[in-house]
């Protein structure tokens, strides 16, 4: 089972969409899912077509009041489940970050259903916490998502540091396997963004993966509670996140 965490330590990257997208992807293609919804927004949950039950969702997983495989739910794709997520993963991080061994309870709760899927996907929230941290110590690799704006791309180093503490505490294989640049604007928005895309490239090399360009269809299939590979199979933003499933398949990244 790999497990891959989607991550970026700023908001509004583009971490949901293409944890959601990359997921439905993998599991269209045949591999057994599983979309684990990290952040209290709940946008992942919402994504995939999923209504969170209180009561039933990550946050009482990670406090140790219901077992994984009570909360998992099939999302409208097949082969792609889902562990939902709303508010209440707020109160569940605090109770986590007072908690022992807050940051293995992700880790602990996918080793009991380690023999169900092929692929799990982890969509994280935007700021750092106790609960990406978990995220990363359940993970064979990190997933990360840049837009190539200078601002954003300072956070990639931000990212970078965290990965090294959680190898060096806890997982010593843990590792960033790509940097995907997302919500790239059409090249007449200007030379910040080819600069941008430019430093990604001499930064990371080969993990920098095909770009994903803006859409509208990314907002619109948020809209209808559907995931790109539904709401819009044939157009280019979905063709631009199987060039990033390729990509890293080919890499042996995603399996
Ligand atoms: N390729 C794209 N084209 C156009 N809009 C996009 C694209 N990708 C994401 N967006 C939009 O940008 C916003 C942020 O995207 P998304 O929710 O995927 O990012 P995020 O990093 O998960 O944000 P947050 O930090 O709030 O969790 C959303 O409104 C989404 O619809
Ligand atoms: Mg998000």
């Amino acid at each position: 089972m790999a497990i891959h965490a989607v991550v970026n330590e700023a908001g509004s990257a583009g971490k949901t969409t293409t944890a959601v997208t990359l997921a439905a992807i993998l599991a269209e293609s045949g591999r057994r899912t599983l979309l684990w919804d990290n952040d209290a927004q709940g946008n992942a949950t919402l994504f995939v077509g999923v209504q969170a039950v209180p009561g039933k969702t990550a946050a009482e997983v990670l406090v140790g009041e219901r077992s994984l495989d009570e909360v998992i739910v099939p999302s409208v794709v097949d082969r792609l489940s889902v562990v939902p997520a709303d508010r209440s993963l707020h109160g569940a991080l605090i109770q986590l970050t007072r908690d022992f061994g807050g940051e293995q309870r992700i880790r602990v709760a996918l080793d009991t259903v380690a023999d169900q899927y092929d692929a799990v996907i982890i969509d994280c929230p935007g700021a750092a916490s106790v609960l990406t941290i978990a995220a990363l110590v359940a993970s064979g690799s990190v997933l990360a998502v840049a837009t190539p704006s200078l601002k954003e791309l300072e956070g990639l180093p931000n990212l970078e540091e965290t990965i090294a503490k959680v190898r060096s505490m806890y997982k010593p294989d843990l590792h960033l396997s790509a940097v995907i640049p997302c919500i790239i604007p059409p090249a007449s928005a200007g030379a910040l963004y080819v600069e941008g895309h430019e430093r990604l490239r001499e930064a990371y090399g080969d993990l920098v993966t095909p770009p994903v360009r803006r859409s509208v269809r990314v907002p619109e299939a948020y809209s209808q509670r559907v995931p790109l590979t539904v709401h819009a199979p044939f157009e280019q933003i979905t063709s631009d996140y199987q060039a990033v499933t390729d990509y890293l398949v080919g890499k042996k990244v995603l399996p």
